[in-house]
């Protein structure tokens, strides 16, 4: 065998044992073995150190070739086992997009917040905005200032949690309405109050020492009965139907005068007379009056010169009777069965 055909079967050989390589190691390990400083290119360059000058120049470039040709088919063949591996963890990878998927179980907004949110869309659309406060208020807030002095029989109805003598689970969100009017620097006001209010009641079907409320406030230069009657008809269409009537019974409540009881005609019976009602056709939903003096004055109005009225109605009771819900419990005990009905 002459010197070129030497130089020939080296390419050969190379080129078949590099296109048996599979992984990127062994291909190394041919390029150490071909190129490599002790490789069989090297050994072979050493061989040809004896050789003239015309046949080196043959053989140099010959051998060059050869180098360049083993890199090329070491560079095709690393291309050939990335591709293989990219391939192969695709096919491992593949999804099945018919397979059936897992299902997630989503939750719902809790039928209070529910009701609470469509009622501030409610009173949104009629100008008010909505304003929330603390629910660890002082006495003077929650009590004092809405003209309940600490000697006062009525704050038996609304007695509550106390932290301190002066702080407490406020008993209404009217210290709210408070904070408001002391803020508003005797301008006119018009705002509705949501959120969670405390007392210490007995737990029943009916009550909770926890429970949420709605209260309301405007206050203006002429601000009648009739606003407040209208604004409440409006209301309770809204929550129970527009055919609904509402009547007002005279009634009392410190921080209002005159104060009256807001009933509604049972949706049940349209006021015929039925369980839901106890045979009255009416039933209470909230509380309202024109705002007394001694609060105005207390929060810095001139009740010679501004009127204002206010009302405070029980979430619970209203979502009770729109839903048929018997027990005030089943809004707080999480039982996913109430709550799902609710979506
Ligand atoms: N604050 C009263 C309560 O919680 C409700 C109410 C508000 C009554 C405004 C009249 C006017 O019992």
């Amino acid at each position: 065998m002459n010197i070129l055909e030497r130089l020939e079967s080296i390419r050969e050989e190379a080129k078949e044992r590099i296109s048996m390589q599979k992984t990127i190691h062994d291909l190394h390990q041919e390029k150490a073995k071909y190129l490599g400083k002790k490789g069989v290119m090297a050994d072979f360059m050493k061989m040809m150190k004896d050789a003239s000058v015309e046949e080196k120049k043959v053989l140099g470039k010959s051998s060059n070739e050869v180098k360049q040709a083993i890199a090329q088919f070491i560079e095709e063949q690393k291309k050939q086992i990335e591709e293989l591996a990219i391939q192969q963890k695709l096919e491992s990878e593949t999804i099945d997009v018919t397979l059936p998927g897992q299902q997630v179980e989503t939750g719902t907004k809790h039928i209070l917040n529910q009701v609470v949110e469509e009622i501030e869309d409610l009173f949104i659309g009629m100008g008010y905005t909505v304003e929330e406060g603390p629910e660890v208020e002082n006495d003077e807030y929650n009590f004092e200032k809405l003209n309940l002095p600490k000697d006062h029989p009525a704050r038996d109805m609304q007695d509550t949690f106390y932290i301190t003598e002066e702080s407490l689970l406020r008993t209404h969100t009217s210290p709210v309405q408070v904070r408001t009017m002391l803020a508003a620097d005797g301008k006119p006001i018009k705002i509705i109050c949501p959120g969670k209010v405390y007392r210490r009641d007995d737990d029943d079907a009916t009550h909770s020492h926890q429970f949420m409320q709605i209260e309301g406030l405007v206050i203006d230069e002429i601000t009648t009965l009739a606003d407040l009657k209208g604004t409440l008809l409006e209301v309770a269409r809204k929550m129970f139907g527009e055919d609904r009537q509402i009547r007002l019974r005279p009634s009392y409540f410190p921080f209002t005068e005159p104060s009256v009881e807001v009933d509604v005609t049972c949706s049940n019976c349209d006021g015929v007379g039925c369980s839901m009602c106890k045979g009255t056709g009416w039933i209470e939903i909230l509380g309202a009056g024109m705002v007394h003096p001694n609060v105005l004055e207390a929060c810095g109005y001139d009740s010679e010169k501004y009127q204002g009225y206010a009302f405070g109605m029980g979430v619970e009771r209203i979502a009770m009777l729109r839903h048929g819900i018997d027990d005030i419990r089943h809004f707080y005990t999480n039982d996913i069965r109430f709550l799902k009905q609710f979506k």
